[in-house]
């Protein structure tokens, strides 16, 4: 089940090709170790374990694709350089999120995927990877993750549209994708397995892995916002909460203020190797709940049944 060691991009390439493959989505996905990738991500992904060595002092944010991932990258980032920039000069303010905060596995825009090789710790990095498929360090210690998961409805919701979106020949067909979804065949997907392994990790080791919903931190930003900067060990003085500086920290981050910045609404495009995504396709609506607009009751509580099958005991529900 394994590519072989040493691997040439060629062989790699071959490798993908005789996994078991699924169309629907926007282009083949392909499973590998019980997940199902797009075969480009998954080379980079099997690159990116070769090539990425892990550090104690890591952090990694890791999410299912439209959990969050812009959003947690902006906060993150602004909670552990909050010394380094004012609110008004903020680099958030000119660049887009999803470009402080690189990726393990998908290259930013002319780089390598070994590029996060060359960053000085302590390194904030992301992944979309499953928890399973990060190399451990070798030492006992090991890098902190924070993993943001998302009521799958409102996931499967923002994946339709984006996809739809940054693919122009792409139609998807509703009825289609929602099934391969509720079984569990969309990239990175059986999502309940990737939501499990962080849920299950977490619990086992909560000084090691935090976990957070999309939902709490709509409702009470200002909260996990403290308790990340307690998770990063960068936690806020009394003065800092007297001065407001967490509530400065959500208001930079949030939807409106983010979605409004000129660089976030036509800036550059973001190339993940082949595929371009203009940088306002990560602001979409930003609200919980949106699902209703899409989605048909007898849907919602389809994928609901199937998301408490498959969560029954674990503590973890929606
Ligand atoms: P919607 O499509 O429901 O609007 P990701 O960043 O993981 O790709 O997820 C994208 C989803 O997060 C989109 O959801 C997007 O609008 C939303 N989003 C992006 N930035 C956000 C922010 N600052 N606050 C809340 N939601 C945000």
């Amino acid at each position: 089940e394994c590519p072989p060691e040493h691997a040439s991009l060629g062989s790699l390439k071959e490798f993908i090709s005789k996994l078991p493959t699924r169309e629907g989505w926007s282009g083949p996905i392909v499973l590998y170790k019980d997940y199902w990738f797009r075969p480009q991500l998954l080379e980079n992904i099997l690159l990116a374990q070769k090539n990425y060595n892990p550090r104690s002092e890591d952090i990694i944010l890791a999410t299912q694709p439209k959990s969050g991932t812009t959003w947690l990258k902006a906060l993150s980032f602004t909670i552990i350089n909050r010394s380094h920039y004012g609110f008004s000069d903020h680099p958030l303010l000119t660049r887009h999120p999803q470009h402080v905060v690189p990726f393990i596995e998908i290259p930013l825009k002319g780089k390598h995927i070994s590029y996060v090789e060359s960053l000085p710790s302590p390194r904030l990095l992301a992944t979309h990877m499953p928890l399973s498929f990060i190399p451990a360090v070798s030492n006992q210690q090991s890098y902190r993750v924070v993993y943001i998961c998302r009521d799958p409805k409102d996931v499967f919701v923002s994946r339709w549209y984006f996809e739809n979106k940054i693919f122009d020949d792409v139609k998807l067909d509703m009825g289609n994708t929602f099934d391969m979804f509720c079984q569990g065949i969309s990239p990175y997907g059986p999502f309940w397995s990737h939501f499990l392994e962080y849920w299950k990790a977490s619990i086992e080791t909560p000084e090691r892995v935090m976990f957070l919903k999309y939902e709490d931190l709509k409702s009470d930003p200002v909260q996990v916002v403290k308790k990340l900067a307690h998770f990063f060990s960068v936690p806020f003085t009394r003065e800092e909460e007297a001065g407001g500086v967490l509530e400065q920290v959500v208001k930079l981050c949030d939807f409106e203020t983010l979605a409004s910045l000129k660089v976030n609404q036509n800036g550059e495009t973001r190339h993940d190797n082949k595929i371009q995504i203009d940088n306002s396709v990560f602001f979409r609506k930003g609200t919980v709940g949106d699902w209703v607009n899409l989605m048909s009751e007898e849907m919602g509580a389809r994928l609901d049944q199937i998301v408490q099958d498959k969560l029954q005991g674990s503590g973890l529900t929606f």
